[in-house]
């Protein structure tokens, strides 16, 4: 899979790529993120990738030109199946739509700043429009780098307990029952009896309850979408 992200500050988010779970997919061969600088697809002599709204609104906005020529390169070079704008008004981001989009091929995100980006490469160029939660981050790299995260990790061969991704809390929507190591007492703190049972089945039992009951208590809304 290649994921292309578009940003005017490629290096807040270099560090995330070559250090993370990104990283190591990376070099596994599974995985190839990108980071295009928005500023060098301007042909403003300043650099400028932003201008005032019109209609005399308040704050910036993304101009479309060095968008829509960031993307027109990357799209000469290799069909995308998405072309992704990261915003808080964008439908919302979850496990679900993270195992959806690990199996496409090729993604790019479009890191939206400012006030926003003008309107045209929303109805034109965008394919998808995706929040990461009801709040506003300053930029969407925050937001495109934990979706990266999110989506990359269910690349098979990635982690290396391909079960450790598939019992991850939200697949199936549910929360993931406790997990302990050892010491098995640790000052008095004790590891439920259950779990040194060796008894397979009834471990099962007890993993699939205790999903069950953290899920009804923490999050009953996940119950509601099984
Ligand atoms: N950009 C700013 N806030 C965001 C959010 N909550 N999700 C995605 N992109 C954003």
């Amino acid at each position: 899979m290649r994921i292309d992200i578009i940003t005017v500050l490629p290096d807040m988010l270099a560090g995330f790529v070559n250090e993370s779970i990104l990283a190591r997919a990376q070099k596994k061969g599974l995985a190839e993120i990108c980071l295009h600088n928005l500023r060098d697809y301007t042909l403003d002599k300043w650099r400028r990738v932003d201008d005032y709204p019109y209609g005399g609104f308040a704050g910036m906005v993304m101009q479309c030109e060095p968008i829509d020529r960031c993307i027109a390169a990357l799209k000469a070079e290799r069909d995308y199946d998405e072309v992704i704008f990261t915003t808080p008004d964008g439908e919302q981001f979850d496990q679900s739509m993270a195992n959806e989009l690990s199996m496409k091929g090729n993604l790019i995100f479009l890191c939206g700043h400012y006030k926003g980006i003008d309107q045209r490469i929303r109805d034109h160029l965008i394919t998808r429009e995706i929040s990461i939660g009801d709040f506003v981050l300053t930029g969407g790299e925050l937001a495109a780098a934990a979706m990266a995260d999110a989506i990359v990790r269910l690349l098979p061969g990635v982690i290396s307990d391909e079960q450790s991704a598939l019992s991850d809390s939200f697949q199936d929507n549910m929360l993931s029952a406790p997990i302990y190591t050892r010491p098995a007492d640790y000052k008095g703190w004790r590891v439920p009896d259950i779990l040194l049972s060796g008894n397979e089945a009834k471990i099962k039992d007890w993993e699939m309850e205790q999903s069950y009951e953290r899920t009804k208590r923490l999050r009953p809304d996940l119950l509601k979408k099984k």
